[in-house]
C-alpha cells in the first residue's frame, strides 16, 4: 500500500474550519460584529469560522499572536482602529506592523462613538456632564478596553477636548465594561455604538451623544455632538478582517468575495444597522479599502495620541 500526500490546492480552500480571532472579550462589538459576519461567510465557504477571544493589552496580544500566526488562510483576526492605528503611536515597541505583517481581507463596519455613563450618572445632557466632570475630575472613573484600545482612543480624545484626567478602568473589552457601567461601578465610557444600542434601549445606561455628523437610526433621540455643543469630538471606528501577510492572493479572495458578498446579505445588513453600524459600500468592500483605512487612520491617529502621551 502506497500512501501518497498532496499539498492542498489553492481551488480546495478551505477544507477545514477557519479559526477568527478576536482581539477583546466575548459579548463586546469587536465580537458582536465579527460573529455576524462570519456566520454568513462560514455558509459561503462550506467550513466553520471559529471565534476565538484572545484578550490582553488593548486587543495587541491578539493582534500579535495573528500576525505570527501561519500564513494558510486558516487563521484570521477581526482588527479594527485600536490594534491596526491607535496602537502605533501608544506602544513604544508594538511587535508588529498593521501595514505590512497582515494581508487586508475587507472592511466590516464603521462604528460611531458614543458618550455614554452610568444610569444615575448626574448630568442629563451633554452640556450637564461637560460642567459635572469638569467639577470632578479627580473622583471620576472612565472604563475602556485597555492601552490602544478605541474606546482608550477615543476616550483619550475626549479627556482631552474637555482638559480633564479622570481615573482609567482598564477591562478586556468593553463587553465587560459595559456590564461595569450597567451596574454602576464605572462612570463614563466611550464606546462603540454597536455595544450601546441594547443597554441605551433597555435604559439601563445613559447616551450623551453620538461623535459623527449626523444621528444615527438605531438611537434617532441622541443628538450629535455638534447639536449638543462639543462639535470637537468626531469619531467613528471601524472593524476589519486581516489575514498574515503572505497568505496566498487565491486565499485572499475566496475570503473577500466571501466577506463581500456577507455586507450584501439582508439579515446580516438588518442585523450591522439594527445596532447602529455603517456598512461599507460595494466599492470599499476589498483588500486595498481596508490598506487604505489602516494607512489613513495611524496617519490621523499618531498626532493626536502622540500629543497627548
Ligand atoms: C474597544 O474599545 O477597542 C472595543 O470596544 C473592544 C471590544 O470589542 O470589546
Amino acid at each position: 500500500l502506497v500512501l501518497l500526500a498532496y499539498p492542498a490546492a489553492a481551488d480546495e480552500y478551505p477544507s477545514r474550519p477557519i479559526t477568527v480571532i478576536v482581539p477583546f472579550a466575548a459579548g463586546g462589538p469587536t465580537d458582536v460584529v465579527a460573529r455576524i459576519v462570519t456566520a454568513s461567510m462560514a455558509q459561503t465557504l462550506g467550513q466553520k469560522m471559529l471565534i476565538e477571544n484572545i484578550v490582553g493589552a488593548g486587543g495587541t496580544t491578539a493582534a500579535t499572536r495573528a500576525a505570527r500566526a501561519a500564513n494558510d488562510g486558516y487563521t484570521l483576526i477581526v482588527g479594527h482602529m485600536g490594534t491596526h492605528a491607535a496602537a502605533v503611536p501608544l506602544y513604544s515597541r508594538l511587535p508588529y506592523d498593521p501595514q505590512t505583517d497582515f494581508a487586508p481581507i475587507s472592511p466590516l463596519a464603521g462604528t460611531p462613538i458614543m458618550i455614554l455613563a452610568r444610569k444615575d450618572f448626574p448630568a442629563k445632557d451633554l452640556q450637564e456632564f461637560i460642567a459635572y466632570v469638569k467639577a470632578n475630575t479627580e473622583k471620576l472613573n472612565a472604563a475602556h478596553a485597555g492601552v490602544g484600545s478605541v474606546s482608550h482612543a477615543s476616550g483619550e480624545l475626549l479627556n482631552s477636548v474637555l482638559g480633564i484626567r479622570p481615573t482609567g478602568v482598564p477591562f478586556n473589552g468593553t463587553g465587560p465594561a459595559m456590564d461595569a457601567l450597567v451596574s454602576g461601578q464605572v462612570d463614563y465610557m466611550c464606546d462603540q455604538i454597536v455595544n450601546a444600542v441594547p443597554p441605551v434601549r433597555s435604559g439601563t445606561i445613559k447616551a450623551y451623544a453620538v461623535a459623527t455628523p449626523a444621528r444615527n437610526a438605531a438611537l434617532p433621540q441622541v443628538p450629535t455632538t455638534t447639536e449638543a455643543g462639543l462639535p470637537s469630538f468626531q469619531v467613528q471606528a471601524w472593524n476589519g478582517i486581516f489575514a498574515p501577510k503572505g497568505t496566498p492572493p487565491a486565499v485572499i479572495a475566496t475570503l473577500n468575495a466571501a466577506a463581500a458578498k456577507a455586507l450584501g446579505d439582508e439579515a446580516v445588513r438588518n442585523r450591522l444597522l439594527d445596532l447602529g453600524s455603517v456598512i461599507p459600500p460595494p466599492a470599499e468592500r476589498t483588500p486595498e479599502a481596508l490598506a487604505t483605512l489602516v494607512k489613513s487612520e495611524i496617519a490621523r491617529w499618531t498626532p493626536v495620541l502622540t500629543q497627548l502621551h
